[in-house]
């Protein structure tokens, strides 16, 4: 019998001005993105923004449906956009914004978003980075590991562990 444990770093930040201008940029896109959700059933409005490794920021927000379960998530929007229009530039840092929405502590992304932002890093093969704006505080994973610890991967349906 082995017990282990698994660590999840993460670092909170209280002003935008403590963080790097990259970052700053990313969540500032996600706001702006925030503005145009489609959400009227819930009220409900989130924003994402997408980074590139060649720069460009891609941005999308939750759009709601009618039919509920039609409806997608901003995380989504924006990382299906991406990857729709830019296939093969690794994708390496998403904000995702609830700014102003109301709640003090950032909005967490739900469980089917986590799993597409863990195909995307293993994709890119690079850790992505996930910042989470809230009204009042700021919080930055490192890698979707921290996220979604024992996440299902393309490599597991090969046989390979780890
Ligand atoms: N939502 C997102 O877009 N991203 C999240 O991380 C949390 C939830 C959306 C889905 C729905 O349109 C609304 O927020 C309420 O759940």
């Amino acid at each position: 019998m082995h017990e282990k444990t698994f660590e999840i770093k993460y670092t909170n930040y209280q002003f935008l001005a403590e963080m790097p201008e990259a970052d700053r940029q990313l969540i500032q896109k996600a706001r702006e993105a925030l503005l145009r959700g489609y959400a009227p059933y819930s009220g409900f409005r989130v924003g994402a923004a997408v980074l590139l490794q060649n720069g460009s920021i891609i941005t999308g927000n939750n759009q709601e449906n009618a039919a509920y379960p039609s409806g997608l998530c901003a995380e989504r929007t924006a990382l299906f956009y991406a990857s729709s229009q830019y296939p093969n530039i690794p994708i390496i840092a998403i904000a995702v914004s609830t700014f102003g929405n109301g709640l003090s502590d950032e909005a967490k992304p739900c469980g089917a978003c986590r799993q597409v932002m863990s195909e995307y890093e293993d994709l890119s093969g690079k850790p992505l980075r996930i910042i989470l704006d809230g009204t009042d505080q700021i919080t930055i994973f490192d890698t979707i590991d921290c996220l979604l610890p024992f996440r299902f991967r393309q490599r597991d349906m090969e046989g390979e562990n780890g």
